[in-house]
């Protein structure tokens, strides 16, 4: 790869209001290692600051609500406890001079009673179960059947997100990333496969796309659209072993021309199976992107070449990598001098103290 595209990926650019010092984001990462009641310890401090020289962190997945969690150990933004956990890490990733955003997570269907207040059920646009397992105190489990939401609900979800969204800019986030993605509640309402509403939330592409635009019109109140990211996975199973929509190109290229419409920061696609090889050819990603207009994140299966062939060629504005950067703290440093990538174990993906998180060690030290 010649060594202009390599400038390419470590370019400085403004990403809607953000800007980035170079092309390359981190992914969010579930890491599992907050305490049960949501709150990171200082660990997630460390952890972030080593990954700082990113041009754009997007953390680990983070629960607006205790009914939008779906795993033990993941961290929450809707308590100010949680909230001030949060600042210590922006704080910290800012003095090294990186951007971070909070990826603002509601599970739906992909959930288990034991990890909801009274032992309550997980809610979904439908009553239709999620496969596949989630992490509770007791293991790996498969999700509890889920109730469909009502529509006179809806409103405290969407207040449940604007508190998440201010607590959030009270945390000192460059941003949010509304998670749309891999087969979670807003995934779950563009899908006709989980989405069998008869309200206006339902049936139409027009209706399946309603909820979740105006969850992502009201994040963006809050912080102004050039804040505000959104996460796709048009062609991804991979969580709940969520079926496709019977047309993605269909579905999410209406989705992506709406968010468009309202100016947001960046549109970002995992391109085909989640954590498969790359899928860019499987859909039509550069229409998406040119129907959303903004700022284009592409996501995975990247290695180096392919990154900076992305950006070099106009495809994306930045590529987000995921599980090289458990293993790279300083992931752009060794992509700038074409270094070794250390392949980090998945015993260390998920739970745990600092063993597999933080003591990973960059080049040179
Ligand atoms: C351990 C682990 C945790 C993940 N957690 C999240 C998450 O919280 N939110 C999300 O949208 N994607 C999550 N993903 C998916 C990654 O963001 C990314 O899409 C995927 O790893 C593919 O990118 P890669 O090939 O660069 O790893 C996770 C992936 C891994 C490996």
């Amino acid at each position: 790869m010649s060594d202009i595209h390599g400038m390419d990926l470590f370019k400085p650019a403004f990403i809607g209001d953000i800007e980035v010092s170079n092309r390359v984001a981190m992914a969010p990462l579930t890491r599992s290692r907050a305490g049960m009641d949501g709150v990171h310890t200082p660990l997630a401090i460390d952890y972030y600051r080593q990954r700082a020289s990113a041009g754009l962190i997007i953390t680990e997945a983070t629960n607006i609500s205790r009914q939008g969690r779906g795993y033990a150990y993941t961290p929450g933004i809707y308590t100010d406890a949680q909230a001030e956990a949060w600042r210590g890490v922006t704080d910290a990733v800012h003095a090294e001079g990186g951007k971070i955003v909070v990826q603002l997570w509601h599970v739906g269907r992909v959930s288990h009673s034991s990890l909801q207040e009274n032992g309550a059920s997980p809610v979904a646009p439908s009553a239709i179960p999620a496969g596949g397992t989630v992490y509770t105190l007791a293991g790996n489990e498969a999700p509890s059947m889920p109730r469909a939401l009502e529509t006179a609900e809806l409103p405290g979800l969407l207040e449940d997100y604007r508190r998440a969204a201010r607590l959030a800019k009270a945390a000192g986030f460059d941003g949010v990333e509304v998670h749309a993605a891999n087969g979670y509640l807003l995934d779950q309402f563009l899908r006709d496969s989980t989405n069998h509403r008869t309200d206006f939330y339902g049936g139409s592409v027009e209706n399946r796309a309603r909820f979740p635009i105006e969850v992502v019109t009201a994040v963006a109140e809050i912080w102004g659209a050039g804040r505000v990211g959104v996460r796709i996975s048009p062609l991804s199973t991979a969580i709940g072993n969520t079926p496709l929509d019977s047309d993605p190109q269909a579905t999410y290229g209406y989705f992506a021309r709406q968010l468009g419409q309202l100016r947001l920061a960046y549109l970002h696609a995992v391109e085909g199976q989640l954590r498969d090889a790359n899928g860019a050819s499987a859909l039509d990603f550069k229409a998406l992107h040119e129907g959303f207009g903004g700022s284009y994140i592409a996501n995975n299966g990247y290695n180096r070449d392919m990154a900076h062939a992305a950006v070099a060629s106009g495809y994306a504005d930045m590529v987000s990598f995921g599980r090289a950067f458990i293993g790279n703290p300083d992931l752009v440093e060794r992509l700038r001098k074409d270094a070794p990538l250390h392949d980090a174990p998945q015993s260390a993906y998920y739970g745990g103290g600092a063993q597999g998180y933080t003591d990973f060690p960059a080049i040179g030290v």
